[in-house]
């Protein structure tokens, strides 16, 4: 089983993940499906919770799932969470008395999926957990457009927040060249005390072809390729994005 990355798992850090992580145009792009679909909808790697709120406040049934606990106690304590259903598992791991008519897996959590078995296993409790016309998008980044290279010291953002003042994140990002996996040592620094937080985390790139075989082997089946958040179609040498909308196979 991939491990969690401290990441996403120490409260402190989850914290400052809506700081950085604001609203941005995939929420939109499932936000609009999963309204579209009518629900119920499974919100996989849910993280902070933002987007299914949004989706729950449409009317619309949502079970949010994150295996890591700082993530869900943000996701738990933010308005209208009540009307989520939060679900502490692992995508590989959920094993639900349900089935949804859309699901989604963004905010490139499927990166966070170190290996083809956990990829395959998560993929596989998709398909479980799916309608027979139920559909599932996720996305993770284009291995081609090479995005670690910018996430360099140089790059960092700074957001100033009411409850803690001005921060900067600061990414460095790595090549283990044992795995391929890029590795990620973010710190966040509270510039108006100097005080330091640390996470690091792991990311897995793939191409298309790889994903595609990921798929298949989870017995689902790939119904629309898209390359970036207007849904323009997937383009192997310039899409930022491989976005797939897959289907049970059977
Ligand atoms: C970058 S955050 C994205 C959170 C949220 N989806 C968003 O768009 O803001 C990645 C999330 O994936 C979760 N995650 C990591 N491994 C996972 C797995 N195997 N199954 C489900 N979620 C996982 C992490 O705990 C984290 O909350």
């Amino acid at each position: 089983m991939t491990p969690i990355d401290p990441v996403f798992e120490q409260p402190e850090l989850a914290e400052l993940y809506d700081l950085f992580n604001p609203w941005m145009a995939c929420d939109d792009f499932y936000k609009a499906r999963a309204v579209a679909s009518g629900g119920p909808v499974l919100d996989l790697g849910c993280g902070t919770g933002m987007l299914a709120c949004a989706i729950a406040a449409e009317g619309i049934a949502v079970v949010g799932a994150d295996p890591a606990e700082g993530m869900m106690r943000v996701a738990r304590s933010r308005l209208g969470a009540e009307a989520v259903t939060w679900v502490r598992s692992a995508g590989q791991d959920l094993d639900l008395n349900h089935r949804f008519a859309f699901g989604y897996m963004t905010g490139h959590a499927f990166q966070a999926v170190l290996t083809d078995d956990d990829a395959v296993a998560l993929l596989r409790a998709v398909a479980r957990h799916l309608r027979p016309e139920g559909r599932f998008a996720f996305e993770t980044r284009n291995p081609a457009m090479r995005a670690w290279e910018r996430w360099t010291p140089d790059a960092s953002t700074v957001v100033d927040s009411p409850a803690f003042g001005r921060i900067s994140e600061v990414n460095a990002a790595t090549v283990d060249p044992a795995t391929g996996l890029i590795l990620i040592d973010t710190r966040f620094r509270f510039l108006d005390t100097g005080d330091e937080r640390v996470g690091d985390s792991k990311l897995r790139f793939i191409d298309r072809d790889h994903l595609t075989r990921l798929i298949e082997a989870a017995g689902l089946r790939a119904i629309e390729w898209l390359g970036d958040w207007d849904g323009h179609p997937f383009g192997p040498a310039h899409s930022p994005e491989i976005i797939a909308v897959v289907g049970r196979a059977g």
